[in-house]
């Protein structure tokens, strides 16, 4: 335990998991996932699963993590017992599968920051077939940006949590917070934003029905980095004197503060360029192909000094967030096997990046790959399927495991005793009462229908409602 070099600071483990959070899980899938889903009706979803169940889901995963000192195997074991073992283990594999296509995605930021920056991407007439060339089209432009984010991810995560995670988190996250606000200010002005402010902020509960519920707690739980234990991981690097409670409520801040400006500023963009757009048809190319043109209607100089910001500010959050992919399983090779820390980094960056091939091609480039299984109303590719078992359906599986584990093993007891440390008040308090009720009673019931249902829908093509 001695071993364990922990985050320095408060700050810097908020840093952290603040920068694990905010990712392309924001900025790129949460205003597409908005659009597609019913607006403001989704909205509202969101900020329920958010602080109804993510935020009490957080504290639980932070307190396990710090109670055990390891990974998330090693934490669910050494808490409870062998056979619990599974179900670190299945965060881990999640870790691992999510990371696959994620760095996929974090290469076409990182491409468009390179070819605003330095090249003319910005002169295009079509960008919506620029994009769809790009990915399905330039394939070894968009290999060689996966594999540079992949080494820049594992270069950082081998220094360490210290000087690797930390350092990068405390300086980056700020600028990315006030990029995004000038860029929503540019796009207010805007002609017919107000149109897509209605869409946004009008809630339309006939948009409402588990389809829409089980997207929104997906992507709470992808966007706070629930449920597959990096938050157990980063837990167990920080001292007992820390405030499990005021930490998990900032970072739970944060990350939907930065949801929220993503879509304040890429809904308005959608009716810009169209006054009457079918907003459920937006989808993953939203970020690439909307804020291209806005960023091109600034002139060239201009344009091309924020856009190329934007992209570069986007690849950042994406890397503070593959940082903790990756270090959750480097910190079980390194906890449970005893693997040294470099050769546990890189040989999973290797293998993830690998893994991930099939994802990258899935983008038009190979057929069977594009239209890979047929299953809610279409065909899917490789990537929306491996996102849909491992994290629409695997990270709220993870946190309704987590919850039961709490419940009947760990004990709530337990956790609350972690909590104390480092907040004297807790046990007794409301907030307590807030978290147990949570996690024994809401988040099994909660989390148990929304795998379900998931299950049904993704896997075997059944819609219960
Ligand atoms: N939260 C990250 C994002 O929003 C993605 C992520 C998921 C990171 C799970 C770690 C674990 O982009």
């Amino acid at each position: 335990m001695a071993s364990r070099s922990g985050f320095s600071s408060r700050i810097g483990f908020i840093a952290a998991a603040a920068g694990s959070a905010v990712g392309l899980g924001n900025i790129w899938r949460f205003p597409y996932e908005t659009a597609q889903n019913g607006g403001g009706a989704f909205l509202l979803l969101y900020l329920i699963c958010t602080f109804l169940i993510g935020f009490p889901i957080m504290v639980g995963e932070i307190s396990l993590g710090r109670n055990t000192q390891t990974d998330p195997f090693g934490a669910y074991k050494k808490a409870g017992n062998k056979n619990w073992g599974f179900v670190g283990f299945f965060g881990v594999l999640c870790g691992i599968m999510i990371l696959s296509f994620y760095n996929v995605i974090a290469g076409w930021s990182l491409g468009y920051f390179i070819q605003i920056a330095f090249g003319d991407l910005l002169s295009q007439a079509d960008f919506g077939a620029y994009f769809g060339n790009f990915v399905s089209n330039e394939i070894g432009s968009i290999i060689v940006y996966a594999i540079l984010f992949m080494l820049l991810t594992a270069v950082i995560v081998v220094r360490g949590v210290q000087d690797g995670i930390e350092t990068v988190a405390k300086i980056l996250m700020p600028m990315l917070f006030l990029i995004l606000v000038g860029l929503i200010v540019y796009a207010l002005t805007l002609p017919n934003s107000g149109k897509g402010l209605e869409y946004y902020f009008t809630p339309d509960f006939s948009k409402i029905n588990i389809g829409t519920i089980n997207s929104a707690m997906g992507q709470a739980f992808f966007s706070l980095s629930l449920g597959m234990g990096a938050l157990i991981t980063y837990g167990s690097y920080i001292s007992k004197k820390e405030n499990i409670i005021s930490s998990a409520a900032i970072v739970t801040t944060a990350d939907m503060s930065v949801a929220f400006l993503a879509g304040l500023l890429m809904i308005p963009l959608i009716t810009f360029q169209n006054p009457d757009p079918d907003f459920t048809s937006a989808g993953p190319g939203l970020v690439f192909i909307v804020l291209p043109e806005v960023f091109a209607s600034m002139g060239p100089v201009l344009g091309k000094v924020i856009g190329a910001t934007f992209f570069l500010l986007l690849s950042v959050a994406a890397l503070t967030s593959t940082i903790s992919l990756l270090e959750v399983p480097s910190s079980y090779l390194i906890d449970e096997h005893k693997v040294k820390r470099p050769v546990a980094v890189f040989s999973l960056a290797i293998l993830i990046f690998l893994l991930g091939i099939p994802s990258l091609l899935s983008q038009g480039a190979v057929p069977f790959l594009t239209e890979f299984v047929s299953y809610g109303g279409g065909p899917k590719d490789f990537l929306t399927v491996i996102n849909d078992i491992f994290s629409e359906i695997g990270l709220p599986l993870g946190g309704l495991l987590l919850s039961i584990f709490i419940s009947t093993t760990w004990k709530n007891s337990k956790m609350s005793e972690e909590i104390s440390s480092g907040n004297s008040k807790y046990i007794g308090s409301g907030m307590e009462t807030f978290i147990n009720v949570t996690i024994r009673y809401i988040s099994p019931i909660l989390l148990g229908l929304v795998f379900i249902t998931n299950l049904l829908e993704k896997l075997f093509d059944v819609s219960l409602f």
